[in-house]
C-alpha cells in the first residue's frame, strides 16, 4: 500500500493542500497547531474510519466552508487506485470514481494503522482499553470473529439484565434460566478467547523484535493473555461467582474481565514503565499489529505516526526514522532537530495549514 498523491480541500485549518509523498519516510515538521495533525487526520479518513480523535464529521469541515474535499491517490492489489472522500453534515466516499454505499466501505480496500498520543491510554489505562484493541484488530483480520463477539455480547447483556432484576428484588432467581444462559456465555466466551489468543500469539513475536529494536536490545516485552479467573476453567468459575454474582447486580467472570498484559523486564509496563517506555510499547504493538495487517491482506499498511518523537530518547528516534522497513510512514514532530538524523525520505514544513517541501 502506498499513497501517491494527496489533494484536501477545505478540511480543518487545511485550506488546500496539494502533495505528493515520498515512497518510504514522510516527516511533517512546524510549530503547535498548525495542521500536522489534520495532514494525518485527512489520510486516516481514506481507511473509510472515522476521526481518530473522536471529532464528528461536520466538525471536521473548515469554519466558514460547507464542505471538505479529500482526494486520496494511492497503489493497492497492483493499480493506482483512487478515494474522494466529501464531507458535510455527513461523510461520503467513493472509490475509482464509483460512489460507495458508505464511507466505512473503503475498509480493506486502503489500510492504515495510526499511533496517536491518545493511544498511550492502551498501557497507562485498564484493561478495557487492551480488550478494545485485541478486538478491534481481531475482527479487521478474521471478520467472523464479529459474529462470536456479538453472540457473546448479547448473552451477556441478556444474563446481566436478569441478575440485576433479581438483585434490585423485581423478580426471584430463576434458576434454570441462569444456568442456560451460563451455557451458552460459556460456550461463546471459550470462542472469544480462542480468536483473542490466537490473535495475541501472532502478535507476540513481532511486538517482542520491534520492542528490542526501539530500545536497542537493552529492554524485553512480553505479551500475555490473562483470564478474569486466573487459570481456572470457565463453566466452573461462572458456577462459582453465581452467588457474588447476583449480589454485585453484575457478571464478574469471563472473557469482558479479561485482559492483554505488557511487562517490560518482567515487571508491568502499566504500571512501572517510565513515559518512554509506555510510549515504546503501545508503538510496538501499533507497528506489529502492521506486519500482522500486511501478513493478512498481502498489502502493507501505511503507517501514521502522530508526535511519536517526544518523549524518546535518540536511538528510539532513530531507529523509527530508520528501521520501519517496507512501509510507507508518515511521521509528525516539532523540533527539526529529529530530522537531522533522518537518512532518506521527504520532510515537509507546516505552517498555519501550508505545506511546503522542505
Ligand atoms: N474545523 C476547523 N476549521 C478550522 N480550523 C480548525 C478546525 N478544526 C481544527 N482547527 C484548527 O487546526 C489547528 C491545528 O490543529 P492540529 O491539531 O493539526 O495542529 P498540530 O500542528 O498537530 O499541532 P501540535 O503540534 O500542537 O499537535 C488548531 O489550531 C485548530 O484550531
Ligand atoms: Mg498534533
Amino acid at each position: 500500500m502506498n499513497i501517491c498523491e494527496l489533494r484536501v480541500r477545505q478540511f480543518r485549518n487545511l485550506e488546500a493542500v496539494d502533495m505528493i509523498p515520498h515512497g518510504a519516510m514522510n516527516i511533517f515538521y512546524g510549530d503547535n497547531a498548525q495542521g500536522k495533525t489534520n495532514l494525518l487526520e485527512s489520510l486516516w479518513l481514506a481507511t473509510g474510519g472515522k476521526s481518530f480523535r473522536g471529532t464528528k464529521d461536520s466538525d471536521l469541515v473548515r469554519f466558514g466552508a460547507t464542505q471538505a474535499d479529500i482526494s486520496v491517490a494511492f497503489q493497492a492489489g497492483g493499480r493506482r487506485q483512487c478515494t474522494d472522500i466529501t464531507i458535510d453534515t455527513r461523510r461520503k466516499a467513493s472509490l475509482n470514481g464509483i460512489p460507495l454505499r458508505a464511507a466505512n466501505r473503503l475498509m480493506g480496500v486502503f489500510c492504515a494503522v495510526i499511533f496517536s498520543p491518545d493511544h498511550l491510554s492502551l498501557i497507562k489505562d485498564g484493561p478495557d482499553a487492551r480488550r478494545r484493541f485485541a478486538d478491534a484488530a481481531c475482527c479487521q483480520l478474521r471478520p467472523l470473529y464479529m459474529k462470536v463477539l456479538a453472540e457473546y455480547t448479547r448473552v451477556l447483556t441478556q444474563r446481566n439484565a436478569l441478575i440485576k432484576a433479581v438483585k434490585k428484588g423485581e423478580q426471584p432467581p430463576d434458576i434454570t434460566l441462569l444456568d442456560a444462559y451460563d451455557e451458552r456465555l460459556c460456550q461463546s466466551g471459550l470462542e472469544v478467547r480462542r480468536f483473542r489468543k490466537e490473535y495475541i500469539e501472532e502478535l507476540r513475536p513481532f511486538a517482542e523484535t520491534i520492542y528490542t529494536g526501539l530500545s536497542s536490545g537493552r529492554e524485553a516485552l512480553h505479551l500475555g493473555y490473562e483470564m478474569s479467573e486466573g487459570e481456572g476453567n470457565l463453566p466452573e468459575a461462572m458456577k462459582a461467582a453465581r452467588a457474588t454474582d447476583l449480589r454485585a447486580g453484575f457478571t464478574t467472570v469471563g472473557p469482558h474481565r479479561d485482559d492483554v498484559t505488557v511487562t517490560i523486564g518482567g515487571t508491568s509496563a502499566r504500571l512501572f514503565g517510565s513515559q518512554g517506555q509506555q510510549r515504546s510499547a503501545v508503538l510496538a504493538l501499533k507497528l506489529a499489529e502492521a506486519s500482522l495487517l500486511s501478513k493478512g491482506y498481502g498489502e502493507k499498511p501505511v503507517i501514521l505516526l502522530d508526535d511519536v518523537m517526544s518523549e524518546l530518547d535518540q536511538s528510539r528516534q532513530e531507529y523509527i526514522l530508520n528501521h520501519i522497513e517496507g512501509f510507507q510512514v508518515f511521521v509528525t514532530c516539532c523540533e527539526p532537530t529529529a530530522i537531522s538524523r533522518l537518512t532518506g525520505g521527504q520532510v515537509f514544513h507546516m505552517e498555519n495549514g501550508r505545506l511546503t517541501p522542505a
